[in-house]
């Protein structure tokens, strides 16, 4: 498998993106909805510092990943899709980079207007990006929470078009995003 895209298949740093960020999102969701169940106390405390800690990962994930899209442009759309189709497709895309970017930002911001400092693990401090600030702290919650539902719509849709893509269209636009598919160079 090559390190970069070609024109008919992702190569494998770039799979490796896709599917760690993907990981990423599942414990994001994951600890993000059963935070929601727990009382004040330790364990959400807990909770919450591996939610920020994870989501710190993927912003930093993102960033390289966006780098490394831009020097190594995606494989091409196959040649029978419709001008919307490709619209919608670059759309999500445009849309899931966005989430990667601005719901570990939100979050981060909103810990910040709490008077939290973000800690990775307890590995390194964040800078502090606001000053605290009541308001600034339910803005940013309300923003974040709805948010989530948002992306997690997009995230739905993608599934859907990748599984049609697989199963209706039976083209190769899923099965060169997998793990050592046989389109790999
Ligand atoms: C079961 C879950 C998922 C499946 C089956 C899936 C499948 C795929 C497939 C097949 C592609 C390649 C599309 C193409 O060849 O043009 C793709 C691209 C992409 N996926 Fe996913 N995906 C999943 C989850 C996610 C999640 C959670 C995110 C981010 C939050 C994400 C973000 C992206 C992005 C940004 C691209 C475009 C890559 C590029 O720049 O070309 N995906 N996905």
């Amino acid at each position: 498998m090559s390190l970069r895209n070609t024109y008919t298949s992702y190569g494998w740093l770039a799979k490796g993106f896709h599917w760690v960020v993907f990981l990423g999102f599942v414990a994001l969701y994951g600890i993000g909805f059963y935070m929601g169940t727990l009382p004040v106390g330790p364990d959400l405390f807990a909770k919450i510092g591996l939610h920020k800690s994870i989501g710190i990962i993927v912003l930093a994930l993102a960033v390289f990943r966006l780098v490394w899209r831009f020097i190594n442009p995606s494989p091409d759309l196959p040649e029978g899709m419709k001008w919307y189709e490709r619209l919608g497709a670059h759309g999500v895309h445009i849309a899931l980079y966005g989430a990667m970017l601005i719901m570990p930002i939100s979050g981060w911001a909103m810990s910040n207007a709490a008077n939290f400092p973000v800690s990775v693990f307890g590995w390194f401090t964040l800078p502090n990006m606001i000053e605290p600030s009541k308001a600034a702290v339910e803005n940013l919650k309300a923003f974040h929470g709805t948010m989530a539902w948002v992306v997690l719509g997009v995230i739905v849709l993608h599934v859907a078009a990748a599984l049609k893509h697989h199963f209706i269209n039976k083209d190769n636009v899923f099965s060169r995003m997998m793990p050592f598919s046989k389109e790999d160079a």
